[in-house]
């Protein structure tokens, strides 16, 4: 059986898989470790094993090799990319950078490894407000490229220097307002919880607003019963196996009438990644993950300027 194989290939190769939560259940089922995307990068920083399987997207993977380079990253799928990452090439960065000189760049991790190295300071949705804090409150930002997350920070800090980035997530985007409401009047008791990658007429609905793994925790801690989810669809394969008797409700994207959405709001990119080819990437230990020394050093700064932030 494919599971068994890969349980063979990860102990035979002392390999280990990290998964993001967007994931398929039957790929987080072979993960070691399952996380958000800060979790991630600090698991793959301090893994022992010989090799990493991301289970994941391309930036994650790229993430892992900057931290790791000595060892080997496999990506299962080459064509799992992000629509965040997409929306921010290095080339148009570096032309931006070069009109606002006096800037410093923060850019979330949902970024290529060649905008992390014309980046000062990573950030992840669990910890952009704290590394956007800690920057001295004179000193301009260009925050890129999450226009939603970017506003949104904006807003709790209140800074007027931050230019930030056109750029936005194909999944989160996409959450209708009105799906959200319908489904409330449905659940009245239902918490509403919100990805920050969503518009700010989704966040302004939430009762809770944070990355995949505070909302996990949020839905735990909280005396509430039942929530409506306002992220990808993948996590709620987590939130039933750590809350089995708690109700969970996923929002509906624009494209969907009515309230009954099932997994219809999914990242196409992070539903690419399968057993079968998490199976072959083990065995042939391809497709890898390869960065130029250069790029990587430079890349490798902005996200340990992150991580001890936190
Ligand atoms: P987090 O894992 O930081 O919650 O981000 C979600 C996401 O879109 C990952 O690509
Ligand atoms: Fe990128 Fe959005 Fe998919 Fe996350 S959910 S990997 S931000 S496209």
């Amino acid at each position: 059986m494919l599971r068994d194989e890969i349980l063979d290939l990860k102990r035979a190769k002392n390999a280990v898989i990290l998964a993001h939560y967007y994931t398929t259940p039957d790929v987080q089922s072979v993960a070691d470790f399952l996380g958000d995307s800060l979790a991630l990068s600090i698991e793959a920083q301090r893994t022992p094993a010989d090799m990493i399987l991301f289970a994941g997207v391309h930036f994650m993977a790229e993430t892992a090799k900057v931290l790791s380079p000595h060892k080997k990253v496999l990506l299962p799928s080459l064509e799992a990319g992000c629509s965040l990452a997409e929306s921010c090439r290095a080339e148009d960065l570096a032309a931006f950078k070069h009109a606002h000189p006096d800037h410093l760049v923060v850019s979330y991790v949902n970024t290529s490894v060649a905008v992390k190295a014309l980046t000062d300071i990573c950030c992840t949705s669990s910890n952009a407000l704290k590394v956007v804090e800690s920057i001295p409150a004179d000193t301009p930002i260009i925050f890129t490229p999450d226009r939603n997350l970017g506003s949104y920070i904006q807003k709790l800090t209140g800074r007027d220097n931050m230019l930030i980035w056109d750029g936005a997530c194909h999944v989160h985007e996409e959450f209708s307002l009105e799906g959200i409401l319908a489904l409330k009047k449905a659940h009245p008791q239902a918490h509403v919880v919100v990805h920050p990658e969503c518009r700010a007429y989704i966040i302004a609905v939430a009762d809770f607003v944070g990355s995949t793994s505070a909302i996990l925790e949020y839905c735990g801690q909280n005396a509430a019963q039942e929530f409506i989810v306002v992220t990808e669809a993948g996590i709620m394969a987590e939130m039933r196996r750590l809350y089995p008797d708690k109700k969970f409700y996923p929002a509906p994207p624009e494209h969907i009438t009515g309230i009954d959405c099932g997994s219809c709001n999914e990242c196409k990119y992070m539903k690419m990644v399968t057993l079968e080819n998490i199976a072959s990437a083990l065995r042939d230990e391809q497709p890898e993950i390869l960065i130029d020394e250069p790029i990587r050093k430079a890349a490798e700064r902005s996200i340990l300027n992150m991580i001890a932030i936190k």
